[in-house]
């Protein structure tokens, strides 16, 4: 049976080869450490599993969800997004709940874009935005992320014509692959151009509370941001609950309420005894999320320095739990990820796995325990450059 066009476009996956390889290292019993996963390694914290115990035995949760999430959990977000930001959301309208922000990201083009409309993506980035985008008929633009620009996209760099055809800019900061964080003046643009050519800007704000300095901005803390923005958070990585799928998207009711409807149509909400663990879990983000953030500041801490003491060229992100880090020269990311894999039985993503501006990087998640951050060390200084 023939694929529709739509998948068809959808590119092959990048990592076949590497994923093949892992699993021969595997099966050979190799000691493999795995610093390729976007994925926590520390369970939930346990007064949010408690919460999700009791919450199970409630019957009246086992019928079907409340579809853009119960009040009680849009108002949760509301509050966190009052507390920590100071911007204010009707939780009535201007909150819907989501099966992880990923299932937003991916639907949220079916609520705007038409075929051939553009959408600005990032490039490296997560996949998603230009996967949903590709799945709806629109046109991706990619956006260069580059070392030079600290990782933001250089908007003077955007041709006119492509910008009056623009439906949707992705953003994304704290941002996946690089670590990179965005500051008031670059947003600020991003509205003014916004307002300037009519689009939308949807904001990726997964890793906002994975932070070790400064906390990092939600887009809403720039004046006029609510009159063209939507912004998509995750409980995934701020409370190491990837596996529970649950998020939120706050901003413009229009945009809000336009994501709710496409939703409405294809999903049948979260689960409530996952959105009441999720409302528990935002109320209560202030005591849950600090212990967290220690650990992957301590192996940010470690890591970043072990690969500098070997000679690699990295920025030490600011926020998320990535280190991106550049190949060492002679090599392609693709010869020097496989060598890795090879010969260390170290696992690391291929930058040019998140878009090509990513060749000449590798990504490090940081989802393994100190010990094994040492231990790939010393496995790496052992590589002969
Ligand atoms: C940048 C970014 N956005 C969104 C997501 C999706 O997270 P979730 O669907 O678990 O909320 C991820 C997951 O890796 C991510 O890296």
């Amino acid at each position: 049976m023939e694929l529709s066009n739509r998948l068809k476009r959808i590119p092959p996956y990048l990592f076949v080869e590497l994923d093949r390889l892992k699993n021969e290292k595997l099966k050979e019993g190799a000691d493999v450490i795995d610093l390729g996963i976007g994925d926590p390694d520390i369970p939930t914290p346990q007064e949010i599993v408690e919460v999700a115990k009791r919450a199970l035995e409630k019957a009246e949760y086992h019928r079907y969800p409340a579809n853009p999430g119960s009040l009680f959990y849009r108002k949760a977000c509301a509050n966190y997004m009052q507390r920590r930001f100071g911007v204010s959301f009707n939780p009535e309208d201007e909150v819907v709940a989501l099966i992880g922000s990923k299932e937003g990201i991916a639907h949220f083009p079916l609520a705007f874009v038409n075929p051939g409309d553009v959408v600005l993506c990032p490039d490296p980035a997560y996949p998603v935005y230009h996967l949903g985008t590709l799945l709806t008929d629109g046109e991706p633009y990619y956006m260069s992320l580059l070392w030079e620009k600290g990782f933001l996209p250089d908007f003077s760099a955007i041709p006119e014509e492509v910008f009056r055809k623009t439906k949707i800019l992705w953003l994304n900061y704290p941002n996946n692959p690089t670590g990179a964080t965005a500051d008031k003046e670059f947003y600020k643009e991003a509205v003014r151009l916004a307002k300037k050519y009519n689009f939308i800007i949807a904001s990726d704000a997964a890793y906002v509370e994975l932070y070790y300095e400064e906390p990092p901005l939600s887009i809403f803390e720039i004046e006029g941001a609510k009159e063209v923005a939507i912004e998509f958070h995750s409980l995934s990585k701020t409370f190491c609950m990837t596996g529970w799928r649950i998020g939120f998207a706050v901003g413009k009711r229009e945009l809000v309420q336009a994501l709710a409807k496409a939703k409405s149509n294809i999903d049948s909400g979260v689960f409530t005894a996952i959105q009441e663990a999720g409302a528990y879990a935002l109320n209560n983000l202030e005591s849950l999320v600090p212990p967290l953030r220690e650990i992957f500041k301590e192996r940010r801490d470690y890591f970043a320095q072990a690969l500098e003491e070997l000679g690699y060229e990295l920025k030490k992100p600011s926020a998320t739990f990535y280190l991106w880090v550049k190949v060492p020269k002679g090599y392609t990311t693709s010869e020097f990820c496989k060598r890795v894999l090879q010969e260390l039985a170290i696992v690391i993503t291929p930058g040019n796995g998140f878009g090509s501006a990513g060749e000449g990087y590798f990504r490090i998640a940081l989802t393994v325990e100190i010990n094994r951050l040492k231990e790939a060390k010393e496995r790496l200084a052992s590589l002969k450059l």
